[in-house]
């Protein structure tokens, strides 16, 4: 990866993404290509997308305008809910390869199990055959409860290599990590700030105060040191900046364990047992 700041976690294939990289989700299409552009400007090399943002051209605008090599870009899409199926997820597929304006995609995820339609396990063959083409680089899931995961690792499928959650210090999600860990899924944390919830804790203000960072750098941090994988959103150029300058400080086991004293069930977003819009 050509941003040597930004260390990269290795996935159970090999593959290695970028532990830092720059969401999308709620940034119009028109407004997208200059975010992505002020991203990898800033040294952003991963964009964590999705079919259902409607950005997918906007994204893929600002990659094709940076002049930057293909192989230092790492690219994240999903499936939405209405495309799952076997035949309508390759279609799918192929939509976000053309809106994107590439030949393949880095990480592909299932957006969300979508539990009452029990169409997931015929979407994951479809993911198979995209990773086993070449077409896509890592195949993974998206809001997948324990027991999802273990309905995909049950059926003897490829094992994702990625589960993207909602996880912020509100929502440790201890249970699923763990499973992760046993399982050798990497774990990347959707919403990492909270959409802002977090930043005013006093336990994140007070380490904040003293390390010189704001509340949002030592949230990512914690989520750094934990082994998470990161994507925070912003459209403001100078907090894109900040989001990634978290790589010269550290937080003590102290600091670690006040902000693991915050966790409270909080979701910014739906339940994935209970979400099965299409
Ligand atoms: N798989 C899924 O189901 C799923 C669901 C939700 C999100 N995601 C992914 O995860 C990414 C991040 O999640 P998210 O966008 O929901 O929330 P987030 O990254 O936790 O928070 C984004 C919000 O925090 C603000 N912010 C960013 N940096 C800040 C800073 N340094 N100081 C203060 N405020 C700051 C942003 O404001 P401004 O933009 O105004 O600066 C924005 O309002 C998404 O963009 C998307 O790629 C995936």
């Amino acid at each position: 990866m050509s941003n040597p700041t930004v260390p990269t976690v290795k996935l159970n294939n090999g593959v290695e993404i970028p532990q830092l990289g720059f969401g999308v989700f709620q940034v119009p299409d028109d407004e997208t290509t200059a975010a992505v552009s002020a991203a990898l400007e800033a040294g952003y090399r991963s964009i964590d997308t999705a079919a259902i943002y409607g950005n997918e051209t906007g994204v893929g605008r600002a990659l094709a305008a940076s002049g930057l090599p293909r192989e230092e870009l790492f690219v994240t899409t999903k499936l939405w809910n209405a495309d799952q199926g076997y035949d309508a997820t390759l279609r799918a597929f192929d939509a976000s390869l053309a809106k994107l304006g590439l030949e393949r995609i880095d990480l592909y995820l299932i957006h969300w199990p979508t539990p009452a339609r029990d169409l997931y396990l015929d979407s994951w063959r479809a993911v198979e055959r995209l990773a086993s083409e070449g077409r896509v680089r890592a195949a993974g899931v998206s809001n997948f409860q324990p027991a999802h995961l273990q309905r995909l690792l049950d059926s003897g499928s490829l094992v994702p290599a990625v589960n993207q959650v909602e996880l912020h210090p509100g929502l440790q999600q201890a249970e699923l990590r763990a499973f992760h860990a046993e399982h050798g899924i990497a774990t990347e944390a959707w919403s990492p700030l909270a959409q802002g919830a977090v930043l005013d804790d006093p336990a994140i203000t007070a380490i904040a105060a003293r390390t010189g960072k704001s509340a949002a750098q030592v949230v990512l941090r914690w989520h750094l040191q934990l082994g998470n994988i990161v994507i925070p959103k912003s459209v403001t150029p100078a907090r894109i900046r900040q989001n990634l300058d978290v790589f010269d400080f550290r937080l003590t086991e102290e600091d670690m364990a006040a902000v693991a004293g915050t966790d409270r069930g909080l979701r910014t977003g739906p339940h994935p047992d209970e979400f099965n819009a299409a």
